[in-house]
């Protein structure tokens, strides 16, 4: 008699213990079994590399229940679902972000162990896919991090990038750029998923039709088609069951190749199709804030706004009937204005593939979608040519063109005769060439705007996006950044984690306010010897780093001073230098003046193709070369550059630090999210009243932050005045031997001409005003070392700092999307025993 069919997801299927059990036998056997059946070698042949693929493959098994019972639970429980949509993702190493969140560090460490090998060679075998640029990506992946943490459903959605951004190499002192084949030997987080592939079309043309019920409607011929590829990596939870999905797409030529071609003897012309196509997903685009690469940059964009926007509604439709209610299960993140042609995209989804009416397309679509903008410079507001639009997006343009004509028509009934506010407003910039404003589309397709610090948003309303906050002020909105307490503070500093949980527990790392409790331990001498001791731990394990890597020797004790993130002009690592070279021109005066010995640490990459950034790093590393080798300054300075600064590098680098530098030119930066790593590690901020340094220094407290420097509003009205940087120049002694030092060729062996166009730079122009700061930040600095030399009561306030962060908790800033902006709620992911079992 044969069994009765039980649909394949009811089978009390007994998964095998070796792909769930997480017993120490049971570890090493599905390691051991990984590294012969899917690596295909013996241990006695096996490669650094086959080890980490096995062990990788044995953490993917144990997600691999969470993460299907997770997207069974969604489908089931009908939910409303967060959809992230962002170009980059910076997501750093997986494995040990696997081992804390499943709770198996220690039991796999023995289990390495036990096998004869070392976990922390394994950890450090993993490549760090570098899928972003900087703060914004890697803000991406903490926000993921805690939407799983708090059981919200949520799918990030970007690009899978062959090539991430560049390894950065030092030559000569300049960067070089070095492509970063992170792909090289598999990815083993990811899933394949070829069979939701979906088509995205390039190019061609519309023309006009009439439908079955005799409506005029719109169809788009293209010239192209490319396939989408989505690839499925877990984003795991900390200490819940929650796993919800990162899914990048890889784009795939719709043919294989041209038969035809290929018959005909034209081999070149037979695959030049395919690998055009895929030349979308190759590498990802710098970030140099100027709209550059156009072409293939927005071809990226839409590439996988339309994946994703197809991928969203037949997950609708999988459950609803129509797509009506579209925002009632789902909520579209906008993370920045790279996703924003996903309004025109949605829009002619919901009119032209779903035969909705306009006004409808328009209202589910308002009200599905929101965005965040992160950053006021306007040279980074991105903005696309109507032609180059009109030839890859021909249907896109003539629907961009339809929102603008209604919403000019509104602007006109409610601001009659206002046509400079019309022509600011519009959609499309006909100052001169005519371009398709990004940052307009997206205010204008969104129900939530925001901003990614108090001051941020302040100034968006108040400035760069003022016109549509009169408009709508109920739209707007300030969310300020955070960053994830499990990788920027258990992952990367254990034994502050231990320190805490030994006092407290764990329920800090889902809660980091519990940290306040141990405010009362400030001025504990044990607690205190403790913290330094930690402190100091940190550091002697990046000097030895810098000892392997750079070849120098640093001190332990001296202040680690370190700036760390993407090499900007407005981010002022210059500013940092000024200051370095005016203590090494007092050692000169006098070289027996007393000093706070000091290691200043940099590292950052600049865009391939911002000149004055890479001058910023040559020079950073020939100021290094003399004042490391001057006999005069015996030690009590070392200058560090850091190559191939990323997120693994980073997890070293923020618990090492006794000061961070925050000293962007108040207004410039959005937020920041190093200035929160450092500090909740216990670094001092040197900063300025900028981004979320003011805030960092409301809840750290103004005795335990150094400020310095001119405010938002004094940088307006000093430019406002016409500012003068020669005047700062003539009057101030000491910067004026600074920068003479620099242009007579001190740092580049007599050679004037090198650094001429950075000191040219900052003495006839000085956008970001370093000179008006100066002198302000070389006093500060005297306070900062001053306090140093008081040990106790630097560790009472670093202990403070590292306390208070809890605001800029990643959980805190997602807790507040969700209720402010996306109106969803967390779902639990109950799971059945065999999960439970061997814990
Ligand atoms: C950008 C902003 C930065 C902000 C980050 C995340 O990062 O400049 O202020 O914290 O987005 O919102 P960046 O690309 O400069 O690293």
């Amino acid at each position: 008699m044969t069994q009765p069919l039980i649909p394949i997801d009811q089978c009390p299927i007994q998964i095998e213990d070796d792909r769930t059990g997480t017993n120490v036998e049971t570890l090493k056997r599905a390691f051991a079994d990984n590294l012969f059946y899917l690596q295909g070698k013996y241990e006695s042949l096996a490669t650094q590399d086959d080890f980490y693929m096995a062990l990788a493959y044995t953490l993917r098994d144990r997600l691999l229940s969470r993460w299907l019972k997770t997207t069974k639970t969604y489908m089931e429980k009908d939910v409303k679902v967060v959809y992230y949509l962002s170009a980059e993702f910076l997501m750093g190493r997986h494995m040990g972000n696997s081992l804390i969140n499943l709770h198996l560090y220690d039991r796999v460490r023995q289990a390495v162990e036990e096998s004869g090998l070392d976990l922390d060679e394994i950890l450090e075998h993993e490549p760090d896919p570098g899928l972003g640029n900087g703060g914004l990506g890697r803000l991406a992946a903490c926000f993921v991090d805690s939407l799983a943490t708090l059981e919200i459903p949520a799918v990030g959605y970007g690009i899978r990038y062959e090539f991430g951004i560049f390894t950065q190499a030092i030559r000569d002192g300049w960067q070089a750029e070095v492509p970063d084949k992170w792909l090289r030997f598999g990815n083993p987080w990811e899933i394949a998923h070829p069979d939701q592939a979906v088509e995205v079309k390039l190019g061609g043309h519309t023309e006009m039709y009439h439908n079955e019920k005799g409506e005029y409607k719109v169809r788009w011929i293209p010239a192209n088609r490319v396939v989408g590829i989505p690839y499925d990596t877990p984003v795991p939870g900390y200490d819940t069951n929650t796993v919800n999905p990162l899914r990048l797409w890889r784009a795939e030529a719709s043919d294989d190749f041209n038969f035809d071609a290929f018959n005909a003897g034209n081999y070149d012309g037979a695959v030049a199709e395919k690998m055009r196509s895929e030349t979308i997903s190759k590498v990802l685009y710098p970030n140099d804030n100027t709209p550059q690469g156009k072409q293939l940059r927005l071809e990226q964009q839409f590439f996988f706004v339309s994946c994703s926007l197809q991928d969203i509604i037949r997950t609708h439709l999988l459950r609803h009937p129509s797509l009506h209610n579209l925002h009632d299960t789902a909520a579209i993140q906008l993370n920045d204005t790279h996703p924003a042609v996903a309004i025109a995209e949605m829009m002619r989804l919901l009119m032209d593939e779903h035969e909705m009416d306009w006004n409808t397309a328009w209202r589910v679509t308002q009200k599905t979608f929101s965005y965040t903008n992160h950053t006021l410079l306007p040279e980074a507001l991105e903005k696309w040519s109507v032609g180059l639009f009109e030839y890859l997006l021909p249907r896109h343009l003539e629907i961009i063109y339809e929102i603008n004509r209604r919403f000019l028509e509104d602007v006109k009934r409610w601001y009659p005769g206002d046509d400079n506010l019309i022509s600011r407003l519009s959609l499309i910039d006909e100052s001169g060439e005519k371009y398709v404003r990004m940052a307009n589309l997206a205010c204008v397709g969104s129900h939530a705007v925001n901003g990614v610090a108090a001051l941020h948003t302040q100034l968006l309303k108040q400035d760069t996006l003022r016109d549509f906050y009169r408009l709508w002020p109920g739209k707007f909105i300030n969310k300020t950044n955070g960053v994830t307490p499990r990788r920027w503070i258990l992952m990367c500093n254990p034994k502050l984690a231990e320190l805490y949980n030994s006092k407290i527990g764990e329920g800090w790392l889902k809660d980091l306010s519990q940290l306040k409790q141990l405010e009362k331990y400030v001025d504990d001498p044990d607690f205190c010897q403790q913290w330094r001791e930690i402190k100091l731990h940190n550091k002697r394990q990046l000097a030895q780093y810098i000892w392997e890597h750079n070849g120098i020797e640093v001190d332990p004790h001296s202040m680690f001073d370190i700036q760390v993130k993407r090499i900007h002009e407005y981010k002022r690592q210059h500013l940092n230098l000024l200051h370095i070279i005016a203590l090494y021109n007092q050692i000169k005066q006098n070289p027996d003046q007393h000093i706070v010995p000091c290691t200043f640490i940099f590292g950052g990459k600049a865009a391939p193709g911002y000149f004055m950034a890479k001058l910023i790093i040559k020079l950073t590393n020939s100021v290094a070369d003399v004042i490391n080798h001057d006999p005069d300054v015996r030690g009590r300075l070392k200058i560090v550059f850091l190559n191939n600064f990323n997120v693994s590098l980073g997890q070293r680098i923020y618990p090492a630090a006794d000061l961070s530098e925050q000293v962007s030119t108040a207004g410039k930066e959005a937020s920041g999210t190093g200035n929160m790593k450092f500090a909740m590690n216990g670094a001092m901020t040197i900063g300025t009243l900028d981004g979320a340094n003011i805030e960092i220094r409301e809840e750290a407290g103004e005795e335990n932050f150094f400020l310095f420097g001119l405010t938002a509003q004094e940088v307006a009205d000093t430019k406002a005045k016409g500012y003068n940087p020669r005047d700062y120049y003539s009057s101030n002694p000491s910067l004026k031997a600074v920068i003479d030092r620099i242009a007579a060729g001190y740092f580049s062996h007599g050679d004037k001409e090198l650094f001429k166009p950075l000191v040219d730079s900052l003495m006839y122009h000085d956008q970001y005003m370093l000179f008006a700061d100066y002198q302000a930040y070389v006093d500060c600095h005297k306070q900062v070392s001053k306090t140093y030399s008081d040990q106790d009561k630097w560790t009472r306030m670093s202990i403070l700092n590292a306390l208070r962060m809890a605001k800029f908790s990643s959980d805190r800033t997602i807790r507040e999307y969700c209720n402010e902006i996306w109106n969803v709620q967390p779902v639990p992911i109950e799971m059945e025993e065999y999960s439970q079992e061997n814990a």
